[in-house]
């Protein structure tokens, strides 16, 4: 925890952090073919073009606007990249349709004179009295922000067709390896917390507060996450077509989405294969299966299995004396998961064992978010972020499921235990994978 006290560090951590955070969303941005910026690559979510405008008007609209109440450089922008959509629907998508989005130009400038100012206010001396400024905290917030959209943007380009995407000249496949046996490893009954203290990291969300205690009966989980080739087997049994393993939404929502399989699949004469985010390839049986919440739940349905509540994922994640991290203290490094950007794709389960918790359970942090069966809702006395009110409280409406761990592209320093992702319990684009438990 860094404090005012220090204040000339923290400004020099924030800006080299930034700095670093920015360069990075910029070569993101480079992935795409300059003709396919305007495209819409997920008809649920606004075209690329807006990304690159929200990151900088987020800036603006938190630190100018709401903290120091400077006047606007450009209201329009401030206002159109404001947010972004999760429509629960196309036709619903469809009602915030901007046919007109200003020109990448534009755009650039406006991102050019927010950082020049941003920049500047990270080194004007004194900083005003505020307590969103207190150690920085809005400062983190938004670069906390910067860093989950670098994960949205790329499951957004995922979908983007390879020929508009250009890959990076040092790419290399991930490889296909033999399906480790599935285990299951007994999780033993405690009492934990969820959430953080306050002050335990530098930043954390409204909805990771306060700390809530949990207690957990024993239960069996699953040493890895469910792979492409286990979930083969519930498709080759007609799992899709089997109504007991879903329920009446699900099966609903199914049938409407003509859904049989996981949404990254497609079939072939020659067998599955998988989109992945570069080139469509051979379905690698060891590598976790994405799939939506639904598709997890009738899984684990089919297997005679359950998934895991929030708090038992928690708890089979960080032990009954918590510790930080799953396999223990050590800062997470790339021998620890795929996280923070070392792979295109998934790796197969198990290839991290320094990783792995002591008693067993790989990939809990990276290679796929993990779908819990908790509904994100917030903890008692929970309190919505000055800073971003909207932030958490839009979603607490019984329909997004939240999800732990990370994924590939999932920057290392999200991965606190106390983070919560969550998502439509349909929305498919998302590296969410799952792995069943057995109470
Ligand atoms: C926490 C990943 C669910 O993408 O909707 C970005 C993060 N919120 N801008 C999302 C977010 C506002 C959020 N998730
Ligand atoms: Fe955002």
């Amino acid at each position: 925890m860094k404090t005012a006290i220090c204040n000339s560090l923290l400004r020099d951590e924030l800006k080299t952090a930034f700095q670093a955070a920015l360069n990075k969303t910029e070569q993101l941005f480079a992935l795409v073919h300059p003709d396919a910026y305007n495209e819409r690559p997920i008809p649920l979510r606004h075209p690329i073009v807006f990304y690159e405008g929200h990151l900088p008007a987020f800036t603006w609209n938190t630190l100018f606007g709401k903290v120091l109440q400077r006047e606007s450089l450009n209201p329009a922008f401030d206002q159109l990249f404001a947010r972004g959509i999760d429509p629960s629907d196309q036709d619903t998508a469809n009602k915030f349709g901007h046919p007109q989005w200003p020109s990448r130009a534009a755009i650039l400038d406006y991102k050019q004179a927010v950082y020049s100012q941003f920049f500047d206010f990270l080194e004007a001396k004194p900083w005003p009295e505020h307590t969103l400024l207190k150690n920085g905290y809005v400062l983190w917030l938004i670069l906390e922000h910067e860093r989950m959209h670098q994960e949205t943007l790329l499951y957004i380009l995922h979908q983007l067709p390879s020929a508009l995407k250009q890959k990076p000249t040092d790419f290399r496949p991930v490889q296909d390896t033999p399906i480790p046996h599935q285990a299951m490893v007994e999780v033993t009954a405690c009492t934990v917390f969820l959430g953080a203290q306050n002050n335990e990291f530098d930043f954390t969300w409204d909805n990771e507060h306060p700390r809530m205690e949990s207690s957990i009966d024993a239960f069996l989980m699953d040493a890895y996450p469910v792979t492409n080739g286990q979930f083969l087997a519930f498709i080759e049994a007609g799992g899709y077509e089997r109504p007991e393993f879903w329920t009446p939404e699900a099966w609903q929502w199914k049938t409407s989405h003509n859904q049989t399989h996981p949404f990254f699949w497609r079939q072939s004469p020659e067998g599955w294969l998988l989109k992945d985010f570069f080139d469509v390839i051979p379905l690698p049986l060891s590598w976790p299966v994405y799939v939506t919440h639904a598709e997890a739940l009738a899984y684990a349905r089919f297997v005679g299995k359950d998934l895991p509540t929030e708090a038992e994922w928690h708890r089979a994640a960080y032990g009954d004396t918590p510790r930080p991290y799953p396999w223990g203290q050590e800062t997470p490094t790339a021998d620890h998961g795929n996280f923070g950007f070392n792979h295109w794709s998934p790796m197969p389960v198990g290839s991290y064992p320094k990783g792995a918790t002591p008693t067993g359970l790989y990939d809990m942090l990276g290679n796929g978010w993990e779908w819990t069966s908790t509904p994100f809702m917030p903890f008692p006395g929970f309190q919505p972020s000055e800073a971003y009110p909207q932030y958490s409280e839009d979603f607490f409406d019984g329909q997004h499921y939240v999800l732990k761990g990370g994924s590939q592209f999932t920057d290392t320093r999200l991965l606190r235990h106390s983070f919560r992702n969550w998502f439509y319990w349909h929305y498919p684009y998302m590296y969410a994978t799952f792995r069943c438990i057995s109470r």
